[in-house]
This record gives C-alpha cells, structure tokens and sequence, in this order.
C-alpha cells in the first residue's frame, strides 16, 4: 500500500532547460510555469481525488528549452496510475530506472516476496504504461541485478519485455574489479595490481562474488542514434586519433561494460538508507549516451532515493519520478533539493 499521495517540486533557473505547459482540460492544480497552484499535497492514495471532474488533467510535459527553467517533479504515488494520469503520453525522451528484483530485498512499503509470476505480470504492466509515456525516439536505460541463489530475474525480466521493446543495447555495471598488473603487461600508469570499487562479499564454496548489474537498454525500434562519444574514452595511443577519421575527438566509445563504483561512506543508515540504490554517475552517462541534446524529460517510475534526480540536477534536464514510500521520497527530495542548491 503506498504511502499518501504527494507531491514536491525543485526548479532550477538558468538550466538547459523551461517549460511548456502541456495541460489539458481544467483542472484546480497547476502545472505550467507561471501557475502552479501546489508544493505539497497531502490527497490519499488516489491522485484522482486531487482533481475532481476530469482525467486528463495535469498532464504535463517539462521542456528543456536553452535558457530557461528545469522543473523537477517528485510524486509520491504508485507509479502505475501516477504515469498514466500525471505525464503526457510520448513526452519521455529518457527512463533510466531500477525497479524492485523480487529477490526479497527489505524495502520500507513495498513488499519483494511476491511470486514470480505476480512479479513478472507487473513487469509487463509497468512497462507497457512507460512505454506510453516515451517518445518514439525515447530510451529505457533498466538496470537490474540478481543473487547468485537467483540468477534468472534479469533475463526473465528481459524476456517479458521482448513483445514490448527491441533490446538495443546490453551494458554491464561492473561495480568492482580486479586487474592483475602481469595481463596488463607494460601499460602506462598501471604499475601493479588493481582491486577497485565495492561489492557485496559472499561467504560461499560454490558461489563467486556478485560484483556487477545489468543495464538494459530497451528502445521501440531497435534504431535509435546515440551520443557514444558523450561518455566515451580517450584513446591511449595518439596514434589511432591521426590514423582514424572517427577518431577525430580524441574518444572512442566506451562499450557495454561500465565501472561505476559507489561512493565510500562511514554510515549506510545516514547516507544511504535504502537497501537497493545506484550511483547518481549510471543515470548520468545513461542520459548522456542517449544524447543532452535530445533530452528534455527523464522519467524514474522506482525513484528511491532519486539518484537519476541528482543525475538531472547536474546535467540541467527535466525530471519525473515516483516512489510509493514516504521515508525514500522524503530522502529522495531532500538529496535532490541539496544538490540543486549547490549548483
Ligand atoms: C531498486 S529501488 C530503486 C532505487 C533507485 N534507483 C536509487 O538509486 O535510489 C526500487 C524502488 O521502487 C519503489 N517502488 C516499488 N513499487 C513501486 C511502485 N509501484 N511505484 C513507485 N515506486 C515503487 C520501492 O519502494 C523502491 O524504493
């Protein structure tokens, strides 16, 4: 049962971004730019009871136009109606999301021991209202992961969504690795052996440590063109940049595989306190891979503790995320709000 519905907003001014109003119908809540009639609701579970008399209202559309306003919208709401009620159908250019594994990981309101198959149904709902939400042109970045006594969510989670989505792209978040200094050889700056990131050790004869996650990237044609050298790699050898035309920029792009490791912190309940979070830094090069220049609206269905909302502040994009509870969305927004502030 999600916690009472609410709502909060964060506005950053000067951004890459402004936005158009893209309400329909009338309504008693505001959401253009000028006019917005709410900061913070408190209207039950049912977002409808906020806007009696009509469905269509309050569908909106952030729009990051150079010069101008980004809006950040925080909905603590389940995502399902919040999405198909709140955000205009094909406005979103970006998901990157992480929903629940059902690997029976203890969050706060939401239950992950529901069966399989209840799981995967839902899966296959969710998604199908996302993809209303997106624009032709849009991508979903999905990162998921699993536990070695249960290796098969992802690619069950992969599978239900193949009627749905063509799956354009496979990247694999490597939160730690280790390099051994003799298979690099003689290699620049790589003078000895290499153990970086974090994971979580597995104390087990027949299992090795989980030190990576799935990020799939689901699009509606299979043929969407993306910005790889906007988190691309420098080549090591200066060479291949004057020998090759596309090696122009100094970069080359960087691959499907993607260290990205979690901050060091001294307390996981102050500073992390939620059970299943990612790095702001993999919704920031999912947003970048797809293209700045192509993106006004990022949407998070399963925002948690709102790292894509952090990844937005930094990058000056619009931002649309839900969460059903009321201490990840507190955190969510608070997080958020500090980092707007700090700009
Ligand atoms: C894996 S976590 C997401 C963590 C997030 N990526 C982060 O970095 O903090 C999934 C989140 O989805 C939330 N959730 C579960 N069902 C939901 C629903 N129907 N609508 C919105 N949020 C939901 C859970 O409470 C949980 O916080």
């Amino acid at each position: 049962m999600p916690d009472a519905f609410r709502h909060e907003t964060i506005r950053i001014e000067g951004g890459s971004g402004a936005i158009s109003d893209a309400r329909i119908g009338e309504s008693n809540l505001r959401f253009g730019q000028l006019d917005f009639g709410f900061d913070k609701l408190d209207l039950g579970a049912d977002v409808k009871e906020a806007n009696p008399g009509s469905d269509e209202c309050n569908l909106r559309s952030a729009r990051s136009n150079p010069g101008s306003e980004v809006v950040l919208d925080f909905y603590l709401e389940d995502c399902i109606p919040g999405i198909r009620k709140l955000v205009e159908p094909g406005s979103v250019d970006v998901v990157v999301t992480s929903p629940p594994y059902n690997l029976g990981i203890e969050y706060g309101a939401y239950d992950d021991t529901v069966a399989r198959d209840e799981y995967l149904a839902w899966t296959v709902k969710w998604a199908g209202v996302v993809k209303d939400a997106m624009s032709d042109g849009g991508s979903l970045f999905l990162n998921i992961g699993s536990k070695p006594t249960d290796p098969w969510v992802p690619f069950e989670v992969a599978e239900v969504l193949r009627p749905i989505f063509r799956l354009q792209n496979v990247i694999h978040w490597v939160k730690s690795i280790a390099i051994a200094k003799e298979d690099v050889g003689d290699y620049g700056t790589i003078v000895s052996d290499v153990a970086i990131g974090h994971y979580k050790p597995i104390n087990s004869r027949r299992f090795v440590n989980d030190c990576h996650e799935y990020i799939f990237h689901f699009t509606k044609s299979g043929d969407v063109s993306l910005d790889r050298l906007a988190i691309g790699v420098p080549y090591q050898d200066e060479s291949n940049v004057k020998r090759w035309k596309a090696a122009k920029e100094g970069l080359r792009c960087r691959g499907n595989t993607w260290f990205i490791p979690y901050e060091t912190i001294q307390s996981r309940v102050k500073e992390r306190p939620h059970p299943a979070t990612f790095p702001p830094r993999l919704p920031e090069m999912c947003i970048q891979l797809h293209g700045l220049d192509k993106v006004n609206i990022v949407l998070d269905p399963f925002m948690g503790l709102g790292n894509t909302a952090i990844a937005c502040v930094r990058l000056g994009v619009g931002f649309t995320g839900f969460e059903i509870d009321g201490v990840y969305f507190d955190e969510a927004y608070r997080r958020a709000k500090s980092e707007a502030d700090a700009k």
